[in-house]
């Protein structure tokens, strides 16, 4: 038997193995294309000192295609858990540097096995992607990882926060257990995601198509939605994650982490008064409104960049993470359309999942009619909106700052659907749709045959806007909790949050619904 020392020094040189990945020279490689390790971005992602590693000495057991020749412990993926502001994260990191990140029957049991860890212990996970997929000489054997761990993030769904973070080429079955994580960062530059590459779709469709225009950051990000967050820079897109962490609960029966601020909770904000503009057809930025009730401004928006004219977001109110949800005059007039009602439907769902209460603020046109939103399955896509925040449990505050119109009405966290305190400020217009074209329908002929239609349709307009254009047929009838000084709006907020820290309410007990998908 060896002496201690020598066994030590044995250890150390296998550590030391695992840690070093595929090489210096991959390393060199990685360093080359702009791109952090794995384990440089562990260092960044987690509190200093705080990773533990688990399993660096597994490899694989292939032996075809001389893949015996070629065994690296840890086999391309780092694992374990560390710390993020003190608080516990499961975290996986993919070392391209190893068969390009590509997922293994081995490589997939680390996956599982931290995955299974944070579902035992209730604490989140955090995956950062850099692979090539299936390990192709693997076969059905990395196949079947994959699906183990598409099980495993569907399990998890809703019980701990899951966070992938795309920082390289991730094709076939490295997008899809991302797609069904809570939350996507991709790296502009770094990160790509298709579930073909170029030359596959070239000789399939035809078409020639770059990396970038196929699968970027910007192309994830605005226009298929599949990103929540793009970054420049990796550095950037960690310290994302971390800021992300810090209003997430560790897991579903945990409550969010409240900070204590030094931002008053019963500031009043004298700009709130003067931010309506004079005309209701006027746009105005919703960040604004929100940048002055939330605690020192601070919005942690989700999905910027896509479907902008309804925004998404944490923030804090008295210290508390809430999830906002806020249409956005300033873009399409605020309208809800297919792409904005998927954005806010699946925010939702993820603030009711967690414990994050909600709080709408509301000034939309209604649902944006056209050939094309029809077709789209507008009908569909406006019901996930709809069906999420019927379904919430969660707190539910809700207020109107101007137009409330239509079904965007009832969709908006109204109180039939169980908002708790819905509050709106006096510029609020609470009608079936907005005067010009409710007068349009319903005076066509009066209209019509007036001497001076112009004129007629002035005064129609006038007096529709007199009787309906206000919150106080709503507020009459109990729809609308309180009309407020709009500079009381944080300090309402606060002070119904914590009349609701006791809520309880509950849907009927079945095994799941059935959200229009
Ligand atoms: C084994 C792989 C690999 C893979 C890359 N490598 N992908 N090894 N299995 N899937 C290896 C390469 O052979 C190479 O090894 C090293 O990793 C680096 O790869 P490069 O091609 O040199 O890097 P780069 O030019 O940056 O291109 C990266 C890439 C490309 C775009 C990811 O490697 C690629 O297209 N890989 C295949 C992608 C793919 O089709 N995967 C299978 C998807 S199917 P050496 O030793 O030569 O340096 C799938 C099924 C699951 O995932 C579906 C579930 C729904």
């Amino acid at each position: 038997m060896p002496e201690p020392r020598e066994l030590l020094e044995q250890l150390h040189h296998r550590q030391s193995l695992a840690e070093q990945g595929g090489g210096a020279a991959r390393i060199a490689q990685q360093h080359k294309k702009g791109k952090l390790t794995a384990r440089e971005r562990l260092d960044l992602l987690l509190d200093e000192g705080s990773f533990v590693e688990l399993d660096r000495f597994v490899t694989h057991r292939s032996t075809d295609f001389g893949l015996d020749q070629h065994v690296v412990p840890g086999d391309g993926v780092v694992t374990g858990y560390g710390r993020v502001d003190g608080r516990l994260a499961y975290v996986f990191s993919q070392d391209f540097t190893v068969f390009g990140g590509s997922l293994s029957e081995a490589h997939a049991e680390k996956i599982c096995k931290v995955m299974d860890l944070a579902v035992r212990n209730g604490a989140p996970v955090v995956g950062l992607d850099d692979s090539g997929g299936a390990r192709i000489q693997e076969g059905v054997a990395s196949l079947g990882g994959y699906a183990e761990i598409f099980l495993r993030n569907t399990l998890a769904s809703g019980v701990v926060p899951q966070i992938s973070a795309i920082l390289g080429p991730c094709a076939g079955g490295a997008v899809y257990s991302p797609a069904i994580t809570d939350f996507i960062f991709m790296v502009r530059g770094v990160s790509y995601m298709f579930v073909t590459g170029p030359n596959v779709v070239k000789t399939v469709t035809h078409e020639e198509v770059s990396f970038d225009a196929l699968g970027g950051a910007d192309v994830h990000g605005g226009t298929s939605g599949v990103a929540h967050f793009v970054h420049d820079t990796e550095p950037e897109c960690l310290l994302t994650i971390r800021r992300l962490l810090g209003f997430l609960p560790l897991n579903n029966l945990d409550d969010p982490p409240e900070r204590s601020t030094a931002d008053p909770a019963d500031r009043r904000d004298e700009a709130l008064l003067d931010l309506i503009p004079d005309s209701s057809n006027q746009p105005y930025d919703m960040h604004e409104i929100l940048g002055r009730v939330v605690d020192d401004g601070e919005f942690l928006e989700v999905q910027r960049g896509y479907a902008d004219n309804i925004l998404t977001g944490f923030a804090r109110l008295g210290g508390r993470p809430v999830g906002v949800v806020a249409n956005q005059p300033a873009v399409l007039a605020g309208v809800l359309d297919i792409a904005a009602s998927l954005k806010a439907a699946r925010f939702i769902r993820f603030c009711d999942c967690f414990n994050l209460p909600l709080v709408t603020f509301v000034d939309v046109p209604g649902f944006l009619p056209g050939v094309t939103q029809e077709h789209g399955g507008i009908i569909k896509h406006g019901a996930k909106l709809l069906y999420a925040y019927c379904e919430a449990t969660v707190p539910k505050l809700t207020v109107i700052t101007r137009k409330a119109y239509g079904g965007a009405y009832d969709v908006m966290s109204s109180k039939h659907i169980r908002g708790d305190l819905n509050l709106a400020w006096p510029s609020a217009e609470i009608a079936v749709m907005g005067p010009k074209g409710a007068v349009e329908i319903l005076f066509k002929e009066e209209i019509a045959g007036a001497d001076d239609p112009a004129a007629t349709t002035a005064r129609l307009i006038a007096e529709y806007t007199a009787k309906f254009a206000h919150p106080y047929a709503a507020a009459a009838r109990g729809y609308i909790d309180d009309v407020i000084d709009p500079r009381d709006t944080r300090p309402r907020l606060i002070d119904a949050l914590r009349t609701l820290r006791t809520k309880r309410d509950r849907n009927p007990a079945k095994k799941h619904g059935n959200i229009p998908l």
